[in-house]
């Protein structure tokens, strides 16, 4: 979890860039629900000197990167940064092919923790999964040679089919072309929208949410601890959806265990997007120690369409750490629906045709936006200086994972993690909701007394 400036900034970066972000991510209490990364996109550098090294452009960055990754840490966060496998990065600053050794000694001594690797200008060493693996295999190799740990993020947009080979080199990788900031509207420069047909060339660089989320479908089981399918920085706050898209979007994105990469700039925060990034309930989901994503378990085509023409149903489900199950109910449809899962679709991967042990329990559903910040409290929080912030924090007693990490919360099933209470599912019984235009339902199932006749794994058991 962290921030990365692409989405809203583009090339504008810079030092105080940085380090204004950096703030406002401790004010407003970001960092301690979960977003401690701080992601350096394309552009920050100035070509190489004459040893081959990568110069920082110091108009940028002044005090040199060094002095940022030190401000960072002093702030309990940690300092991510980007480079291209290719000659040159996507936006043509120097790229990192064949001068991987060098740049990993630079990000090393710099204090990163965290490399983007990109996939511009290549030179054309793409084309089978073979060649990919190798030309991002030399920067893996490069990074562990420095002996500082950093966390690789691959940003091949799902080129040579990244899913199949990214676990063995990389901590996540991306999955499509570059989001943009719509739910659904379908765009000629996001030509693919299939992930499992190898003539998908073009990934693109428009790709709403719900093509991100199609393509993942069949590849959304793997991300596992140690690797995740990364579906890009996200879009929250940008201004291109509505607040029921922009849940819609988190909560995909938390529920398919997507990193979470805040893309819009902090420096305006509205109280309205904070109280969706805030939103300990749904990141729960997405820290869950079990770290298995949900599956769709249903698409529904041809539903009432949208001004786009696109009108479908979906529903997700997955297991949770403890024995609970995530329930996300997907309406990209044109209107209000009304869905409806049983308990033998939540359960379908335990068991086909209702045989899962799960189904002949009773369970308690709890609606994860059900304890959304109130957004008069998230205006005062932005409006506070830092101390005061803090204050107002404690007063709502809001969720602290700097303080408890998720997996300890989860454990202990602290309450700001579980969301609202609002029904039951009966043992064999099925769940229905109306569910709005362009939103989901994400819901946490926990079931009343458990503990028959279905063994939680000891890996699940925390
Ligand atoms: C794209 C990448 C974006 C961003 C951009 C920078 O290839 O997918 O996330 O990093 O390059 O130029």
């Amino acid at each position: 979890m962290g921030w990365n400036n692409w989405n809203s900034l583009g090339c504008d970066v810079s030092e105080s860039l940085l380090l204004d972000t950096s703030k406002k991510l401790v004010g407003s209490g970001l960092r301690d629900v979960g977003y401690n990364y701080v992601v350096l996109d394309d552009c920050w550098s100035a070509g190489r000197d004459e040893e081959g090294f990568l110069k920082e452009d110091l108009e940028k960055f002044p005090s040199g990167m060094s002095d940022v990754a030190d401000e960072l840490h002093k702030q309990g966060l940690l300092f991510g940064m980007y480079s291209s496998a290719g000659e040159m990065t996507c936006a043509r600053y120097a790229g990192s092919l064949d001068w991987e050794e060098n740049d990993a000694k630079s990000f090393a001594n710099w204090g990163v923790d965290y490399l983007k690797y990109d996939n511009c200008y290549h030179l054309g060493r793409f084309g089978t999964p073979k060649i990919s693996f190798d030309r991002y295999k030399v920067m893996w190799d490069a990074l562990n040679a420095t002996g500082r740990p950093m966390l690789y993020s691959l940003c091949n947009w799902g080129e040579d089919y990244t899913h199949t080979w990214g676990m063995s080199i990389a901590n996540s990788w991306r999955m499509s072309g570059d989001i943009y900031d719509s739910f659904s509207r379908p765009d000629d420069l996001c030509s693919c929208v299939d992930a499992s047909n190898p003539h998908c060339v073009a990934p693109g660089s428009h790709c709403s949410v719900l093509n991100i989320v199609n393509k993942v479908a069949p590849y959304a089981d793997r991300g596992q601890p140690g690797g995740w399918n990364d579906l890009d920085m996200l879009e929250v706050g940008n201004g291109g959806m509505t607040d029921e898209e922009y849940k819609a979007h988190f909560s995909l994105w938390a529920a398919l265990k997507s990193p979470l990469l805040m893309g819009n700039d902090l420096r305006d925060l509205s109280a309205t997007s904070l109280t969706i990034l805030n939103n300990p309930a749904v990141i729960a989901i997405s820290q869950d120690p079990e770290g298995r994503s949900v599956a769709r378990v249903r698409r529904e085509l041809n539903v009432a369409k949208d001004k786009y023409g696109v009108g479908e149903i979906q529903v997700w489900s997955g297991s949770l750490s403890g024995g609970d199950q995530v329930l996300l109910l997907l309406n990209a449809a044109g209107e209000d629906t009304r869905i409806s899962a049983s308990l033998e679709e939540i359960f379908l991967h335990d068991g086909p045709e209702g045989s899962a042990p799960q189904v002949k329990e009773e369970w308690e559903v709890y609606d994860l936006w059900g304890n959304r910040m109130d957004e008069a409290l998230a205006q005062k929080i932005l409006d506070a200086d830092e101390k005061e912030a803090e204050k107002l924090w404690k007063q709502a007693n809001w969720y602290n994972a700097t303080e408890v990490n998720y997996k300890e919360g989860l454990k202990k099933r602290d309450e700001r993690l579980m969301g609202k209470k609002i029904g039951k599912i009966a043992p064999g019984g099925t769940w229905t909701a109306d569910v709005k235009r362009h939103s989901v339902e994400i819901y946490r199932l926990k079931s009343i007394g458990h503990g028959g006749k279905r063994k939680v794994h000891a890996k699940e058991e925390l």
